[in-house]
């Protein structure tokens, strides 16, 4: 067995400029699908991959990512006079365990291979997984927890991944794919937001990664790659051929809540898996003219 994977990092230092100006003062993280924010999904996510050492990199004006995952006493103070010992559990689940979580701030913006260097010291010599809570995947298991088992079979770096339109190459990390073995796919090469015409594929990395602590030795001298930005792509592709380098196609569903049509996506899917919700989102929706 590989080490095991304890650690996520969470890429969270991002404008949000998307969502201006819902995102002026409430960072994206923080925007809520049904009745949670963005980032506890992915934290429940890595929680139930058995990962439960959380690093955020954080910017200026998160706060509230930080207020979110400590205590609120007076607020379980005034949940407990009025017994509402419901919500007082659930908001009791978002604190992790003392020591368990750490901030550190990328203090300008030079891309998402920068921001996670700048959470090497944390992360030591172990592998580690990655997260971008802007995509939010529903599946079960969850997305890690897939990664996890096929990282315990083949060691070395796992990302996930999913296939896009082929017009759509140019939005994201697109990978060459190798020998494929069930959903499990060998990694022969990467490329950051690839014209379509030069990709070596359509399947998209999707945002979750679990990698070896040696992509901190390409993350230490990578130069600017795609858009002027210090890309984690081109640090790990440095890693193919040097260490076992798998793709899954995971089985379950993204929404890409860093879009507005995305986010609300999820929000409608998600509410209609809602138990005591999905009735009177389906009758919402036939009235404005939907079928659901
Ligand atoms: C980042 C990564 C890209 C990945 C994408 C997934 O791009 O660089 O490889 O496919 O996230 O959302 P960004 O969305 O930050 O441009």
């Amino acid at each position: 067995m590989p080490k095991p994977v304890r650690k996520i990092v969470f890429p969270v230092a991002g404008l949000g400029t998307r969502f201006l100006p819902a995102t002026k003062v409430v960072p994206k993280e923080m925007l809520p699908v049904v009745d949670k924010p963005l980032i506890q999904y992915a934290v429940e996510e890595a929680l139930e991959a058995g990962i439960d050492q959380f690093i955020f990199v954080t910017g200026r004006g998160k706060h509230a990512i930080e207020d979110h995952f400590d205590h609120a006493y007076e607020l379980e103070q005034t949940l407990a006079e009025k017994n509402k010992h419901d919500f007082l559990e659930e908001i009791g689940r978002t604190v992790p365990k003392a020591g368990n979580i750490a901030f550190t701030r990328q203090q300008k913006p030079k891309g998402l291979g920068h921001a996670i260097w700048c959470a090497r010291n944390f992360i030591g010599d172990e592998p580690f997984a990655i997260s971008l809570p802007d995509m939010l995947v529903d599946a079960n298991p969850s997305c890690l927890k897939q990664m996890v088992e096929v990282y315990n079979e083949t060691g070395g770096n796992v990302i996930a991944v999913e296939q896009c339109a082929p017009e759509d190459t140019n939005k994201y990390g697109v990978i060459a794919p190798g020998a494929v073995d069930g959903r499990t796919l060998e990694v022969t090469g990467l490329v950051e937001k690839p014209d379509p015409s030069e990709a070596p594929s359509n399947l998209f990395v999707l945002g979750r990664y679990i990698l070896t602590p040696k992509v901190f030795e390409y993350l230490d001298k990578q130069k600017p790659g795609a858009g002027g930005e210090i890309q984690l792509t081109d640090s790990m592709a440095s890693l193919i051929g040097e260490q076992p380098f798998h793709a899954l196609a995971y089985e379950g569903v993204s929404y890409d809540c860093g879009d507005k049509v995305g986010f609300l996506k999820a929000n409608v899917a998600l509410s209609l898996k809602r138990e005591d919700m999905a009735g009177r989102v389906r009758e919402a929706l036939a009235e404005l003219g939907l079928k659901s």
